[in-house]
C-alpha cells in the first residue's frame, strides 16, 4: 500500500475505480447484508479479484477515446463492464476491519441517523424511506456492489451488465450473504442522454483531481488528492491522518460558511488509498418542478426556461448563464441560452465551465443560492476561492426510473413504482462532514449562505417546506415546495484494492 506521497503521485493500480469515474450507461447498486465474519471474508477474498481499479478504468477511456479520434466511434466495438464494492462502518465491523473506532463519528453513525443535521425531515425522514434503507433497518447493510457496463445493441442491451451482476449473485449464495436489494439506474434515451429527470445536463463540472483525473472540463487549477482520497495532501497541505473527528457541520454566519475543516481525523493505515462513499436515493418530482415553473414565470417576466435556468445556474443545455471568459461577442447568456447561437459552448471542454461568478457578486445573473452556486461557489466572496476548494465532491450520479410522461401529476402521497424517477446521487470524498455533509448542510439548506436572505438551494434543500428563494431584482422572494425527496442513502467506504485482500486475510 502506499503512503502519503508528497509529490501527490496516486497508486491508481490500487484506488478503486470509480474514483477515476465509470462514465457508463448502465449501472446497478446491490445492497448486500453478510450472516457472518468468516462467509463475509471469504465473499471479499473472492470478489477482490474482480474490482476494477482506477487505472484499469483510466487505461480503458483513454483507448475508448483514441479510437473514437481515430474512427468516429468505438462504442461498437469496445466495451467494458466495471465491479467495486464498498462497506457501511457495520460491514467494516463484522469483517472484523482493525482500528474501526478510529473512523469519524458521520460515518460510524450512517446517513440515517445524521438525517437530522443534513435536514432530511418529514417526508425525506429516514422513517418513509424505501427499502432497503426503511428506518428502522429490517437487516443491517453491510456492503455496496457497484456495477457499471455499456449497454449491448438490441434486447440483450443489458447482458455485460447482468454477466457481472450473476458473478456477484454466485458468489453471495456460496457464502450465505443475501442481496437485500438492487437499484439500477441508467443514462436517460435520445435527445435526454446525459440530462437529469427536470432536463438539464448533468455531469459537467467536476474537480480536476492531481495526479489521477484530467482536469480539462474544470476550472483552470486541480484539487489535492487529499480532499478525495485518505493518505494525501488536501488542499491546505495536510494528509490525512490527524488524531480527531471534523467538527460536524455547522451553519454559519451570514457571510462565512463555519469553522474552518480540520484535516481527517487519524484512520487506520489500511484506510490509505480508500475514499468515503456517499449514496442518496433522490426522488424528482417532475410534474411540480415544472408546474412551479410554468406557473411563476409569467408574473416574474421570465420564461419557464429563464426562470428553471435561474434556479439550476445553467441552462437545459448545460451551458452557463454566467459570462464566459474566452468566448468573444457571445449573447447575454443570462438572458439567453447562448449555445443556441455558439454551440461550441457546449460542445467544447474549454468553455462549458469557464466562469467563477466574480464579476455577479449581487447574483443579477445566477441568484446566489441557485443550485450549482450554492453547490461550488467558485470564486465568490464570501466564502472565497480557497474555502469553497476546501468542500468539492466527486460526483457520479446517474438518473433512474421511467421517463415522465405528458399528463403525469405531480406526486401525491403514494408515488407508483411506474412514475418513480429521480436521480440515485453518489460522491466521494475524504471527509463526509466536510464534503456531502457541508455542501447539503451548511451551503445548501442554509438561507443565509453566501449572504443574508440569499435563500435555499431550490433543487436539494431539504429541511424545510415551503423554502425561500431570492431572485435578485424581484422584490419578493420566491416560495417553492420540495421537488427533491430523500427516499434512502448511506455511508460507505471504500477501501483500496490491497485493503480487501488485508482485510479478508485478517
Ligand atoms: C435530484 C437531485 C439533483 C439534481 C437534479 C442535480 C442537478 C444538477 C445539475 C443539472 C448540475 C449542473 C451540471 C454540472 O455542473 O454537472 C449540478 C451540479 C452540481 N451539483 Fe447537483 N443535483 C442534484 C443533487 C445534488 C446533491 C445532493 C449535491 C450535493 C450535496 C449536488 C452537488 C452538485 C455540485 C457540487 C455540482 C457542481 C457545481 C459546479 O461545480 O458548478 N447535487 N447538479
Amino acid at each position: 500500500m502506499s503512503t502519503a506521497a508528497a509529490d501527490t503521485r496516486l497508486a491508481t493500480a490500487e484506488i478503486q475505480g470509480n474514483l477515476a469515474g465509470f462514465n457508463k450507461d448502465l449501472q446497478r447498486f446491490l445492497f448486500l447484508s453478510f450472516s457472518d465474519g468468516a462467509s463475509a471474508k471469504a465473499f471479499v477474498a473472492e470478489l477482490a479479484p474482480e474490482i476494477a481499479s482506477a487505472r484499469d478504468v483510466r487505461s480503458f477511456n483513454a483507448l475508448y477515446k483514441a479510437i473514437r479520434k481515430r474512427r468516429g466511434h468505438a462504442a461498437d466495438i469496445l466495451k467494458a463492464a466495471w465491479t467495486n464494492i464498498a462497506f457501511t462502518f457495520e460491514g467494516l465491523n463484522l469483517l472484523g476491519a482493525p482500528d474501526c473506532a478510529n473512523f469519524p463519528e458521520d460515518f460510524r453513525a450512517g446517513m440515517s441517523a445524521r438525517a437530522e443535521l443534513i435536514g432530511d425531515r418529514d417526508d425525506s425522514a429516514p422513517e418513509g424511506w424505501v427499502p432497503p434503507f426503511t428506518a428502522p433497518l429490517v437487516q443491517a447493510i453491510h456492503a455496496l456492489v457497484l456495477l457499471a457496463a455499456d449497454p449491448v445493441d438490441g434486447p440483450q442491451r443489458t447482458v455485460l451488465l447482468d454477466h457481472i451482476t450473476e458473478r456477484v449473485s454466485q458468489l453471495s449464495q456460496q457464502h450465505g450473504v443475501s442481496v437485500l436489494s438492487q437499484l439500477d439506474g441508467s443514462v436517460r434515451p435520445g435527445a435526454a442522454r446525459g440530462h437529469e429527470h427536470f432536463g438539464f445536463k448533468d455531469g459537467i463540472s467536476q474537480p480536476g483531481i492531481v495526479g489521477l483525473t484530467e482536469s480539462a472540463k474544470n476550472r483552470a487549477t486541480s484539487i489535492a488528492p487529499g480532499e478525495f482520497l485518505i493518505g494525501y495532501p488536501d488542499q491546505d497541505g495536510q494528509t490525512s491522518g490527524g488524531p480527531t473527528n471534523p467538527p460536524a457541520p455547522q451553519p454559519g454566519p451570514p457571510g462565512y460558511p463555519g469553522p474552518a475543516p480540520a484535516p481527517t481525523p487519524g484512520l487506520p493505515a489500511w484506510a490509505t488509498d480508500g475514499s468515503f462513499l456517499v449514496f442518496r436515493r433522490l426522488r424528482q418530482d417532475v410534474a411540480a418542478f415544472s408546474q412551479f415553473v410554468t406557473d411563476q414565470s409569467g408574473a416574474l417576466g421570465l420564461t419557464g426556461d429563464q426562470l428553471g435556468a435561474k434556479l439550476v445556474g445553467r441552462w437545459k443545455s448545460g451551458a452557463p448563464m454566467e459570462r464566459i471568459h474566452g468566448v468573444p461577442q457571445q449573447p447575454d447568456g443570462s438572458v439567453e441560452d447562448p449555445s443556441a447561437a455558439h454551440p461550441q459552448i457546449v460542445e467544447d471542454e474549454r468553455f462549458i465551465n469557464a466562469f467563477d461568478y466574480g464579476d455577479d457578486q449581487d447574483g443579477a445573473r445566477v441568484p446566489r443560492a441557485a443550485h450549482i452556486r450554492k453547490a461550488y461557489p467558485r470564486a465568490e466572496d464570501p466564502p472565497g476561492d480557497a474555502v469553497a476548494d476546501r468542500h468539492r465532491i466527486l460526483r457520479r450520479g446517474v438518473p433512474y426510473g421511467p421517463e415522465f410522461a405528458p399528463g403525469e401529476a405531480p406526486y401525491g402521497q403514494v408515488v407508483p413504482d411506474t412514475q418513480d424517477r429521480g436521480l440515485l446521487f453518489l460522491c466521494y470524498q475524504a471527509s463526509i462532514s466536510k464534503g456531502f455533509e457541508f455542501v447539503q448542510q451548511t451551503w445548501a439548506n442554509t438561507p443565509d449562505f453566501p449572504q443574508s436572505g440569499d435563500g435555499r438551494d431550490p433543487i436539494i434543500s431539504q429541511d424545510a417546506q415551503p423554502r425561500e428563494f431570492n431572485l435578485p431584482g424581484h422584490e419578493t422572494h420566491l416560495q417553492m415546495n420540495r421537488w427533491v425527496q430523500t427516499t434512502g442513502g448511506g455511508y460507505f467506504f471504500t477501501p483500496s484494492l490491497p485493503a480487501l485482500q488485508h482485510l479478508a486475510d485478517t
